[in-house]
């Protein structure tokens, strides 16, 4: 969908979308729309009984006097806590309403709006970037659509005359590229996105200035990665690394590094999961897609700072070469992990590309995110990311930058006692805790992998790489969660 920013007249065809507040001043388009049209709009609001709450609409469709295909009305609440996640849900929201029109143009009429909390060119740039975040689509394997299925809706504008509005959104824009590239990744399905394809896509990102490195199967076994080649060798699909470096900062600061689970399928290998629902196992890769996405936009603003993406790829396969439970392999850093159930997986190809990681680029800050266990979603459902740190000032941080972004965090527990849970008889470990407390023992065992006086945090996003149902921002499917939580961190922390 296109986006554009104008302070010209305001079209004569199209949708024109005016947000109401239950208080302040109304935007000067309804004064001269009302009059225009002999005062339709407030004769539809008296009619209607209709009140600005947040969400609520009022459409007046095809009034005499102008022009355009109709006028929508979006209740924005009261303007004192409106914020600008609010306008972004507000866009959003407009867009999935005139999604199901035929209209083809909109235009958000803003000029005269005011909040309390936002200036007008952040609730311009914000209610823009909500509406191109719901306007998101995957339709590339679609062959039949009906062309009335299709939303008709291709461009938007903004009649803003706010200074920045433009300006603002700049930077949101890239934001956005990375979230549709996240969503697409984990859109894709798994015969097509598999660790040597999803290498391949990263390899573009060169074009944003990202210096791309992929590791092969020989690579990977020279550097004794047992652990995560142990994964990937029931596949026909040979494993990958990828490392993503974007070094916008000054030169010789140690980077912030982000590390992805990328499973691009999990079967659960021997320890095969059950038959229904596993096709959501194309998703595993969830937080690789996270990271390759958060480059993209750290790169596309070209943010002043040091960062790196490490993906660990491997596809999760049953056959006659997987691994067995009992088995016994040795990672990277030297330390032995008995596998118990090959499903607990992707903490096996975390260990190696979490060392790896801070053996090549020494980072100070490492953040992982993984769709890791079904038991952060016990616990935490879709509403927020699970995060385990023992650095209370790095939570402090990611938990700040998630209420900014809107990616939410909520922090769990992660103890003495759950690194006790993972003790092995033959090994250094086993890559199972025992009963309860699935999310923190899967934490505990990275853990082991981060060498001291790294500040680390991991990030179970089991619950929310996928979207069930739509949301305002969020059309159903892959959601794009942890680019923009990524981005924010980054961007308050280590630029400038
Ligand atoms: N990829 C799964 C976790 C998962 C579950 C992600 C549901 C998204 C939705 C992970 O590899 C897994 O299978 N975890 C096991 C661990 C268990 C065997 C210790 C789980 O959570 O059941
Ligand atoms: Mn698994
Ligand atoms: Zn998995």
């Amino acid at each position: 969908m296109q986006v554009t920013f104008s302070t010209a007249a305001l079209p004569k065809t199209g949708a024109i979308i005016i947000p109401v507040f239950e208080d302040g001043k109304k935007a000067k388009a309804y004064q001269d729309i009302n009059a225009k049209t002999d005062g339709a709009l407030d004769r539809a609001i008296k009619a209607a009984g209709y009140k600005p709450k947040k969400g609520q609409f009022l459409e007046i469709v095809s009034p005499a006097g102008i022009g355009n295909g109709r006028v929508v009305l979006i209740g924005a609440g009261p303007t004192k806590d409106f914020s600008a996640l609010d306008a972004e849900a507000l866009g959003g929201r407009v867009i999935a309403r005139l999604q199901a029109s035929r209209e083809k143009t909109a235009v958000f009429a803003l000029d005269g709006l005011s909040a309390k909390k936002i200036d007008a060119g952040e609730l311009a740039a914000r209610i823009a970037h909500g509406a191109r975040m719901r306007s998101y689509r995957f339709d590339k394997y679609r062959t039949t659509v009906e062309k009335d299925d299709e939303p008709a809706l291709n461009k938007i504008a903004i009649h803003s005359s706010a200074a920045r509005a433009k300006a603002t959104f700049a930077p949101h824009e890239k934001i956005g590229d990375g979230v549709f590239l996240t969503r697409d990744l984990v859109s894709e399905p798994p015969n097509v996105l598999y660790p040597d394809s999803f290498a391949k896509r990263c390899q573009k990102l060169t074009e944003l200035g990202i210096k791309v490195k992929v590791l092969g199967v020989p690579e990977m076994k020279k550097l004794g990665m047992g652990s995560l080649l142990g994964v990937g060798q029931g596949s026909e699909k040979p494993s990958r690394l990828v490392a993503m470096e974007w070094m916008g900062g000054k030169k010789g600061d140690a980077p912030v590094a982000l590390v992805g689970k990328g499973v691009t399928f999990d079967t659960g290998g021997i320890s095969l999961k059950p038959g229904p629902g596993m096709g959501d196992m194309k998703w595993d890769m969830g937080g690789a897609g996270a990271v390759t996405g958060a480059m993209a936009a750290i790169a596309g603003r070209k943010a002043k700072a040091n960062v790196v993406g490490v993906i660990g790829l491997v596809e999760n396969m049953p056959d006659g070469k997987a691994q067995r439970p009992g088995d016994v392999v040795k990672s990277m850093s030297g330390q032995t992990i008995e596998i118990l159930n090959t499903d607990a997986e992707g903490r096996l190809v975390l260990a190696d590309a979490l060392w790896w990681t801070q053996e090549t680029y020494k980072p100070e800050t490492v953040i992982d995110l993984a769709t890791l266990t079904g038991a952060i979603l016990v616990a935490l459902a879709h509403e927020f990311g699970g995060m385990f740190t023992k650095d209370d000032a790095l939570a402090k941080k990611l938990i700040t930058a998630g209420e900014a972004s809107g990616d939410k965090l909520w922090r769990m527990p992660l103890t003495k006692n759950h690194d006790d849970m993972i003790k092995s008889d033959i090994a250094d470990m086993q890559n199972i805790g025992g009963k309860g407390a699935g999310s923190s023992t899967a934490a505990a065992f990275l853990g082991r992998f981060i060498k001291d006086n790294v500040s680390w945090a991991h990030l179970d996003i089991a619950g929310m790489a996928w979207n069930e149902k739509d949301t305002p921002t969020i059309p159903k499917g892959g959601s794009g969660y942890g680019v923009r939580l990524l981005d924010e961190f980054v961007k308050a922390n280590f630029e400038g």
